[in-house]
């Protein structure tokens, strides 16, 4: 089958078409016929070895010391299932599936198991919309929840019209809470057509100056510190950062023992249970998936050079 595979880390074009040999699926195993995947920040990221300082040495341990140790870059699927393992019972040859699986999705057939985060693809939205559900709505879903939104709370969302911003703001708005994003002023109109109810340009106006207080702020973006943040946090709210600082371990374990502006932070998984939670919003016309632009396979450098500006809105989709 046909890959893109990656022999060293670093720009776009470590990134080459290649013949590789195609994936059985074991026991437990789907196998997955590609329609369409994603360039997500992480694969970008990945593809760069772009990781703080700090992270450096565990991070080479666990990705390869001196090249991936994991050829095939790739996290988000939507395709058809073409293969099952002998145990597998959830789903069957033919259907129509989507999803997030570490690694190995930027190729013609990928292998999941059963109990990942696969769902079937609702029958309103085609695979390329699929493909960009998973990365954005699984991380948005999984933040929200840790940091316990609530109907009637005001939350911050920075960073708004990325994939985990645009998720993060319908699914707040799904929990009832009102919305201010940040975002450029050219994204303005796509995140109150979201549900965002006050939309900041963070070009003309400083998020944190004003007089807006608010139980939770989401930093997607890595832009706004908590200790900028908690200008305008409540006595007793939460700051979830997407990408941490070294700063923010610090603050998360002082802020656990001692005070109400708590940090909230980590990693998201591969949640099956959260996946059907958005694939029923989807089919309900709850959410949609914003998908920016679509390459084809054989186009993945200029896609990584796109979402490499850091400006993408939404999710970037490769049609296999
Ligand atoms: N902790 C975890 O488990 C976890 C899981 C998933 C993702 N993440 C991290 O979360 C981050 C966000 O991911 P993503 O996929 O949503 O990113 P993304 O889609 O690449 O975000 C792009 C968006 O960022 C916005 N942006 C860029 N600079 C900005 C600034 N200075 N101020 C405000 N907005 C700005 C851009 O909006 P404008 O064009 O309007 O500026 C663009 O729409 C990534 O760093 C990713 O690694 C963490």
């Amino acid at each position: 089958m046909k890959a893109i595979v990656q022999q060293a880390y670093g720009p776009p074009d470590v990134l080459q078409l290649a013949e590789v040999p195609m994936p059985e699926p074991k026991d437990d195993e789907v196998r997955i016929k590609m329609v369409a995947t994603t360039v997500t920040s992480a694969d970008v990221r990945l593809r760069a070895f772009d990781v703080p300082g700090m992270f450096w040495l565990p991070a080479r341990l666990v990705m390869g010391i001196s090249k991936p140790r994991k050829a095939i870059l790739g996290v988000e699927f939507a395709g058809t299932v073409d293969a099952i393992g002998k145990d597998v019972t959830r789903f069957k040859v033919g259907d129509a599936v989507f999803g997030q699986h570490v690694y190995g999705c930027y190729a013609q057939y990928k292998c999941v198991p059963e109990t990942g985060a696969i769902a079937l693809k609702p029958e309103t939205i085609d695979f390329a919309q699929a493909a960009g559900v998973a990365f954005g709505g699984l991380t948005a879903l999984h933040f929200l929840r840790k940091a316990g939104i609530a109907a009637g709370q005001d939350i911050l969302i920075y960073g708004a019209s990325g994939a985990v911003g645009t998720a993060a703001v319908q699914l707040a708005r799904h929990f009832g809470a009102r919305v201010t994003a940040v975002a450029s002023a050219a994204n303005g109109d796509l995140l109150r057509s979201l549900g965002a109810d006050v939309v900041i340009d963070y070009a003309a106006t400083d998020c944190t100056q004003g007089s807006a207080r608010y139980d939770i702020v989401m930093d997607t973006v890595g832009k706004l510190s908590f200790a900028r943040a908690r200008a305008v946090m409540k006595p007793v709210s939460r700051y979830v950062p997407l990408v941490m600082q070294p700063a923010d371990i610090a603050h998360m374990l002082r802020s656990a023992l001692v005070g109400g502006q708590k940090v909230v932070a980590g990693t998201s998984g591969d949640n099956q249970t959260d996946l059907e939670t958005l694939a029923a919003l989807i089919a309900s016309g709850h959410y949609r998936p914003v998908i920016d632009r679509q390459y084809r396979l054989e186009d993945i450098q200029a896609a990584h050079a796109y979402v490499d500006t850091g400006r993408k809105k939404g999710a970037v989709v490769v049609l296999i």
